[in-house]
C-alpha cells in the first residue's frame, strides 16, 4: 500500500469482524483507533474482532452505559470507549488522555467509537471510518499518519484475508 489511505468493502459482518480481528493480531500497545461512523455502522463489530485477535474471551459489548470498558487478558490490555452519550464538557470532565498520556494505566490498544466527539483529539495510529454501502453492507476507510502503521496495516489486511496479496 503507498499512501495513507485505503477504502475497503465490507459485505457483510463477518467481514468487519475481521478486519478487526487481522489489526488485533498486530498492532502495538499504545496504538489509538479512531472509530467515527452512523450509529450501526459497525464500530463495536469491528471492535469485538479486535478482541478476538487480542485474545480476548470476555464478550465485548458496546460500553454505551460504562463508558469505558477495560480489558486486560489478551495479548496487551483493550481500552474500548463509546462517547456515543456524551457532550463536549462530559467528554472533557472524562480525562480520558489517562489512557494515552499517563503512565498509571498500562500501555495498550484505545479504540474510541464516535472519536470525533473528542475536543482534543490524540494523533491517532489509524482513523477508522465506518459508512453504510447501497448493498446493505458497509465500507471501511483507513488512515494513517504514520509509515510503521501503514505496514502493519498490510499485515493486518492479509490476515484478515480482506485482499488475495500484499
Ligand atoms: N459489513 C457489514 N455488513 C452488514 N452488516 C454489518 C456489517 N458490519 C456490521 N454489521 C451489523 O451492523 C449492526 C450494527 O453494528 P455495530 O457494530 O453495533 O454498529 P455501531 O457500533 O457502529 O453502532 C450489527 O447488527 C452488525 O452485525
Ligand atoms: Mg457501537
Amino acid at each position: 500500500m503507498d499512501g495513507a489511505v485505503m477504502e475497503l468493502e465490507l459485505p457483510d459482518a463477518a467481514a468487519t469482524q475481521r478486519l478487526g480481528e487481522g489489526l488485533g493480531r498486530v498492532l502495538p500497545a499504545g496504538t489509538i483507533l479512531l472509530l467515527s461512523g452512523d450509529l450501526g455502522s459497525g464500530k463495536t463489530t469491528l471492535i469485538q474482532g479486535l478482541g478476538l485477535g487480542l485474545g480476548i474471551s470476555d464478550p465485548i459489548s458496546s460500553p454505551t452505559f460504562t463508558l469505558v470498558n477495560e480489558y486486560l487478558e489478551g495479548r496487551v490490555p483493550l481500552y474500548h470507549i463509546d462517547l456515543y452519550r456524551l457532550d463536549g464538557e462530559e467528554v472533557t470532565d472524562l480525562y480520558l488522555a489517562a489512557y494515552w498520556d499517563d503512565q498509571e494505566t498500562a500501555p495498550g490498544i484505545v479504540a474510541i467509537e464516535w472519536a470525533e466527539r473528542l475536543a482534543d483529539l490524540p494523533t491517532p495510529a489509524l482513523c477508522i471510518g465506518l459508512a453504510y454501502a447501497d448493498d446493505g453492507g458497509r465500507k471501511v476507510t483507513l488512515a494513517t499518519p504514520n509509515a510503521v502503521y501503514t505496514s502493519l496495516l498490510e499485515q493486518a489486511l492479509s490476515h484478515g484475508l480482506l485482499v488475495d496479496e500484499v
